[in-house]
């Protein structure tokens, strides 16, 4: 046997349907919120995440699948879509054909970390971006959404927390306090913080050290730090936010592990999901699509690990069985008119199974209960003299005898609960 490669898995019967459930919800709200689907390659340049994700990363340093191809190209694994999104609405001016450009996309995102539970090497993300509007509005409508998936999908106990790490503009003045707050501190840190303390000293937030915790408590918070325009912007998405009834806290430490955020930063978490209780988490970006190469529009949106959602659902969720009808055939006649009557089920609209290989009557009831079906229809020699199809509720054991004519409709209703 060769084993799948470790950090990636199969997705088997008995839990695609809480898949299938999820990426239902999504799609749903997504329509409801005006936002249209586009797929974009799972493989890009290295460059597009280096400069977009960021060279400072851990995912760009430490996680990429990046190769050099056949044709001597370096190209990599996608480790998340914002990047891909990007480039592919600069490439196709995509704000001449979408003005108001809201997009989503669902799909496989690489990246080698440590697999543990809730991360994965494979994982999948429900990722939503809007591009070129800038009121706070806008910020308040992605949070919303991502807050409503998380409701409809019944998650309990989860908390959205906010920030903003300010713009180009009043971040740097935040870096110096930050800096000048480390001080002495400085050496006692980790060697990630030090390294981080020179290539990208907001990362040091990130900081999952014990013995870092004290000192990083006491550093600055960036709302302190935030320019007139910035703290307006902010305050605004509080509002709004507040006026829709959505709970929300504020965590200054959350700056986001990306190096392209500027103000709203977002997250909501989990309880169910130990360590990587990260449900989802984004923030708006607004040089990126500039400097990606494209015109200067603002970004926002964020993407949540399906991987988690999953896990988080609650007990019973996505896993009731669709309504199902078996069909019993006994004797060769029987059995011929069995597979009519199969096909008839389906043709409208019924899921319905049969056992192929002529076997006695208890195995194949049997079989029904094992599918757990609804309803068992049986076509024997009596039922063919009579011109009629015994229906077998197989939750109270009743039986009747329905004229053949009357058979599918009769199923159909009792099957969607009429
Ligand atoms: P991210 O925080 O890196 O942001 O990932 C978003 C979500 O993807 C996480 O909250 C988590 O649920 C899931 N995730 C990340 N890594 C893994 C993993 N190794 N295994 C399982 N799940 C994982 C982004 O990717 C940004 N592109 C989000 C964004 C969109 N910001 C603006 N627009």
């Amino acid at each position: 046997m060769i084993p799948a490669i470790r950090g990636t898995h199969d997705i088997l019967p008995g839990e695609i349907e809480k898949w299938q459930l999820v990426e239902r919800v999504a799609r749903a709200l997504c329509e409801r919120y005006g936002y249209v689907e586009i797929r974009t390659p799972i493989i890009e340049r290295e460059e597009l995440f280096a400069k977009g994700t960021g060279e400072t990363t851990d995912i760009v340093q430490k996680e990429m699948y990046a190769f050099t191809d056949k044709g001597g190209e370096r190209v990599t694994l996608r480790p998340e879509a914002t990047p891909s999104l990007v480039r592919a609405y600069v490439e196709h001016s995509l704000e001449q054909t979408l003005p108001a450009t809201k997009i989503f996309t669902l799909g496989p995102m690489f990246r080698y970390e440590r697999p543990q539970k809730g991360r994965y090497r494979q994982f999948h993300q429900f990722d939503v971006e809007v591009f070129g509007m800038n009121d706070p509005a806008v910020d308040a409508e992605v949070i919303d959404l991502a807050w409503s998936l998380i409701q409809a999908l019944q998650i309990a106990q989860s908390e959205l927390v906010l920030n903003s790490v300010g713009c180009a503009n009043c971040r740097p003045r935040f870096q110096e306090a930050l800096l000048a707050a480390l001080g002495e501190d400085l050496p006692r840190l980790c060697q990630d913080c030090q390294r981080r303390a020179k290539t990208n000293p907001l990362r040091i937030y990130d900081c999952k050290v014990e013995a870092d915790q004290p000192i990083i408590d006491r550093l600055p918070h960036s709302v302190d730090y935030l320019c007139e325009p910035c703290a307006t912007h902010f305050a605004a998405v509080r509002a709004h936010l507040d006026g829709w009834g959505i709970p929300w806290k504020l965590s200054h430490r959350l700056v986001r592990g990306l190096d392209y955020y500027t103000r709203t930063t977002f997250e909501i978490l989990g309880q169910t999901l130990g360590a990587q209780n990260a449900l989802l988490g984004g923030g708006r970006y607004d040089g990126l699509v500039k400097d990606l190469g494209g015109p200067d529009r603002t970004g926002i949106g964020f993407a949540a690990g399906m991987e988690r959602l999953v896990l988080a659902l609650p007990e019973g969720v996505g896993v009731e069985p669709a309504p199902r009808a078996f069909v019993v055939g006994i004797g060769d006649d029987g059995r011929s008119e069995a597979l009519k009557l199969l096909r008839e089920l389906r043709q409208a609209g019924v899921a319905a199974q049969m056992e192929f290989e002529a076997r006695g009557i208890r195995a194949q009831m049997k079989r029904a209960d094992r599918l757990a079906a609804r309803v068992t229809l049986i076509v024997g020699g009596d039922e063919l003299a009579r011109g009629d199809v015994t229906l077998r509720d197989m939750r109270t054991g009743e039986q009747q005898s329905i004229a053949r004519g009357e058979v599918v409709p009769a199923t159909a209703r009792l099957l969607s609960g009429t």
